[in-house]
């Protein structure tokens, strides 16, 4: 089965494809032609992935995959979660690190998670969905130059590293977003 990914981000869609390789035909809205950028205004990770299902949906016939992921900080309750994105402004994942750090200075409880929710809609309008959390601590300063996000400055408690110093296979193994996915496919 063909199915459209619902983002931009091209690491993004390399994690989700490895995950789903064999299992289904994935592809992205750059190779199907389709620019399709929804405002994310939805107050859970739910909302906002199903708001950019729907919307991609109406691109395609194709089935489409989306998914919405927050980093959720104990210490700042729960920020920036659904906020991840826009955190210090728009989609500046650099900027959103920095704010992350400074907001955390002198913080001892360190402990954060990423939760994604991805949802698949079919071309008839029926949705499933699922979730993964990956437990870890933000770190003091940044470390890795894989990944892309906060992968930076989350180290990962089961990989024992961050999620920038690990391979897109370690990453995927033990991620919010890998989990998701497998959890997905035991839904199907
Ligand atoms: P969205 O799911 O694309 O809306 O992403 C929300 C925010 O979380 C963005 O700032 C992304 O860069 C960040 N993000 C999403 N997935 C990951 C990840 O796997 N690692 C690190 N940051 C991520």
């Amino acid at each position: 089965m063909k199915l459209l990914i619902a983002s931009n981000n091209k690491h993004k869609i390399r994690e989700i494809s490895d995950v789903l390789k064999g299992k289904f035909d994935v592809v992205s809205l750059d190779e199907e032609n389709i620019v399709c950028d929804p405002e994310e205004n939805g107050e859970t990770f739910l909302q906002n992935a199903t708001i950019k299902a729907n919307a991609v949906a109406k691109h395609t016939a194709l089935a489409v995959l989306a998914d919405d992921t927050g980093l959720c900080v104990d210490a700042l309750g729960g920020l920036p979660g659904v906020h991840s994105a826009r955190f210090a402004g728009d989609h500046d994942n650099a900027q959103n690190r920095k704010k992350l750090l400074q907001m955390m200075t002198g913080t001892t409880n360190r402990k954060a998670h990423f939760t994604c929710v991805v949802v698949l809609r079919y071309p008839d309008g029926k949705t499933i969905h699922a979730e993964g959390r990956v437990d870890g601590e933000i770190l003091t300063e940044e470390r890795g130059n894989n990944g892309f996000g906060y992968d930076s400055l989350f180290f990962c408690t089961e990989l024992g590293k961050t999620f920038a110093e690990a391979t897109e296979e370690e990453k995927n193994a033990v991620s919010h977003r890998g989990r998701a996915l497998h959890n997905l496919l035991e839904k199907l």
